[in-house]
């Protein structure tokens, strides 16, 4: 089943979408955290359900699973990315196959337009932020590194690229400013993200960037450029009050 454009949601296609964005849900296997409740709950709040990665704690086919079915009780469009913890396990092909099953609109570099908003997703990666950021010199395995970062932003590029539409929301994992990382120690912040993604952020119109992965982090922020970023993992104290940000497009 593929929740598409059609249906209740349609009907506003010219109009502002209200965006229920979230981060790092991390299903357990043990399922000792239920979302059933509250995507019936985002269900009623909003049009379009983000998702930004972490969807599961360990990258478990069966933790996937419990998220599709808590994912049954939602009934408007879901966008998602995937996380660090979706590929811990080494069955990322199937927690993919099962969140797309469930409905989900996996981005990993592309873009998809629901009513009128363009969500263009990567996972993102590490690398720091600004003139601290990492660079590709020495060991093949710093390069490799680094290169990684880079063809998280080239995909991230391309998923722009491919946007019609005048509204466009980036959804990411990794942060692409350090202000919204901000309450994480110091000495982590280049393993939370990568300005390389800001930089391919400030080359288009972005209305509006949703991140998460950095659980201690800040709810807001900008990019050099101006478009606004927030740090929508569900550990966040965000304005709703709940482990939603509700955001309108
Ligand atoms: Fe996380
Ligand atoms: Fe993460």
């Amino acid at each position: 089943m593929t929740k598409t454009t059609e249906g209740t949601t349609a009907k506003k296609a010219n109009g502002r979408q209200k965006i229920a964005a979230m981060g790092d849900l991390h299903v357990k296997e043990n399922g000792g955290n239920s979302y059933k409740e509250l995507f019936s709950e985002i269900s009623q709040a909003a049009d379009i359900l983000v998702l930004t990665g972490d969807l599961t704690d360990l990258g478990k086919p069966k933790e996937a699973e419990l998220l599709a079915a808590d994912l049954r009780s939602c009934s408007i469009p879901i966008v998602a990315v995937l996380g660090n913890h979706d590929y811990e396990c080494g069955h990322v092909e199937e927690v993919k196959a099962i969140v797309k099953e469930a409905g989900v609109q996996l981005l990993e570099g592309q873009a998809v337009e629901i009513n009128g908003v363009g969500f263009a997703g990567v996972k993102g990666f590490a690398g720091g932020f600004g003139r601290y950021m990492l660079g590709s010199f020495g060991e093949p395995a710093i390069k490799a590194m680094v290169a990684e970062s880079v063809e998280e932003t080239m995909r991230l590029e391309n998923a722009l690229r491919q946007v019609r539409s005048e509204r466009a929301m980036v959804v990411l994992h990794y942060a692409p400013i350090p202000e919204t990382v901000v309450g994480e120690p110091q000495e982590i912040y280049p393993f939370l993200g990568s300005s390389r993604l800001a930089e391919t952020i400030d080359r288009f119109p972005v209305s509006a960037v949703v991140h998460g992965h950095a659980h201690r982090g800040t709810y807001e922020g900008r990019t050099p450029g101006g478009a606004p970023v927030y740090n929508v993992a569900s550990h966040i104290e965000k304005p709703t009050g709940r482990p939603y940000a509700l955001l309108e497009l």
